[in-house]
């Protein structure tokens, strides 16, 4: 048999899921103590082989291993999980199979909590859609994870992960091939060019209509996730850039209403890849140290600038940082030598200064009603 992206994960879907993986872990982590949180549903809507022909795990597998290790590092105890696995597609690696048959055979052999509940199903993404849309509106005091992952985007439709993440309860994780997507995003817009329709539709979607000028992948990247966050204003957007092989780009694009999720799953990313937190490369083999990934990123004057645009409170801070992609351990290691040489101060609403290693930048200080809130002064 000849090895494809579809009989073997490669590397940058390995590091796809991954990343999942991590995150699914923290969220299974903090939601388990979240007393009111009765259900977590979590959805792979096109999930694959589950194992593929080199022994690689894809995505429902990961998902399933992540819940037995959460099941017995935690007293043998996790939340109550819906899981729904689904994929239409026949097996690229055993004839006669469908996917999700495979998936269900090698799922058979991992350790299931009995408050974990399987659906497998091979329905039509764009028949699931409305399924899914119902379970999360019924199901409106539980938490939703939806991952969806396409060989192209040809099904994915923006306005529908807009509706999913409406109702505040739900997160998603959207892989797209972004490379291929930039390649013909400018040309899509020529009326001649056949190939791209769905690509346009997507776009125009995406920008109301507005015809857009995309000059790296980068610049797509970017705009679209700038477009992302348009369309979901009340929600947090962040990208994570995987490099299948030299400038060929996928991006996971994750959203989020709430700001511990969006924390953690910049987290999950900082620990996947160290430099920039920008996502994987395949030519990134060194890790490099937070010190030196700061001094080369532009986070460090444009969080100057914020400051110096007005008093800023700890909370403004938090948010700030997070939205630029860093995490408040990196917003610290910038402002420590200003707060070293009297630079920056930061004082409580009594104009009481605060001790040095005080920043208050953590998600508890920013939700609830902060220990101290602080107001940054920069000379
Ligand atoms: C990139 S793969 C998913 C990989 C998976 N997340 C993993 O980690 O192994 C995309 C999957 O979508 C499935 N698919 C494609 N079009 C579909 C459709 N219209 N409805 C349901 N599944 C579909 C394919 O069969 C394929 O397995």
């Amino acid at each position: 048999m000849k090895t494809s992206t579809r009989t073997e994960l490669l590397e940058h879907s390995r590091a796809k899921v991954e990343l999942f993986k991590t995150y699914l872990s923290t969220y299974l982590n903090i939601i388990s103590r979240v007393k009111h949180i009765k259900k977590i549903h979590i959805y792979d809507l096109l999930c694959g082989e589950g194992v593929y022909s080199d022994n690689s795990e894809g995505s429902p597998i990961a998902i399933l291993k992540t819940i037995k290790d959460h099941y017995f590092s935690n007293n043998k105890s996790c939340p109550n999980i819906d899981l729904w696995l689904n994929d239409n597609g026949l097996s690229d690696i055993e004839s006669n199979k469908s996917k999700i048959q495979r998936v269900k055979e090698h799922s058979k052999d991992i350790y299931k909590p009995s408050n974990l509940n399987i659906q497998f199903t091979e329905i039509d993404y764009s028949k699931i859609y409305k399924s899914v849309l119902d379970k999360v509106e019924s199901f409106s005091e539980d938490k939703h994870i939806i991952f969806i992952d396409p060989h192209g985007y040809k099904n994915i439709k923006l306005s529908q992960i807009t509706q999913l993440l409406n109702f505040g309860n739900s997160e998603v994780i959207l892989f797209l091939p972004l490379f291929d997507m930039y390649r013909f995003a400018n040309k899509s817009y020529d009326k001649n060019f056949k190939g791209g329709k769905s690509l346009n539709s997507f776009l125009n979607d995406c920008f109301y209509n507005k015809q857009m000028n995309f000059t790296t992948v980068f610049d797509f990247t970017e705009k679209l996730k700038g477009a992302f966050v348009n369309h979901n204003t009340k929600c947090f957007v962040d990208t994570f850039l995987l490099e299948k092989e030299k400038s060929n780009y996928y991006g996971l694009f994750f959203f989020t209403p709430n700001a511990l999720g969006f924390e953690k799953m910049l987290e999950a990313k900082w620990k996947v890849d160290t430099d920039q937190g920008r996502g994987f490369s395949i030519r990134i083999e060194n890790q490099s140290s937070l010190f030196q990934v700061l001094e080369t990123s532009s986070y460090p004057t444009e969080l100057i600038t914020f400051l110096k645009n007005g008093h800023k409170t700890n909370s403004e801070l938090y948010i700030f940082g997070l939205k630029k992609g860093y995490l408040p351990k990196h917003t610290i290691e910038i402002l420590k030598p200003l707060r070293k040489t009297n630079k920056l101060l930061v004082k409580d609403l009594a104009g009481i200064i605060m001790p040095k290693n005080g920043y208050y930048l953590a998600y508890e200080n920013y939700k609830t009603n902060p220990v101290k809130i602080v107001k940054y002064f920069l000379n």
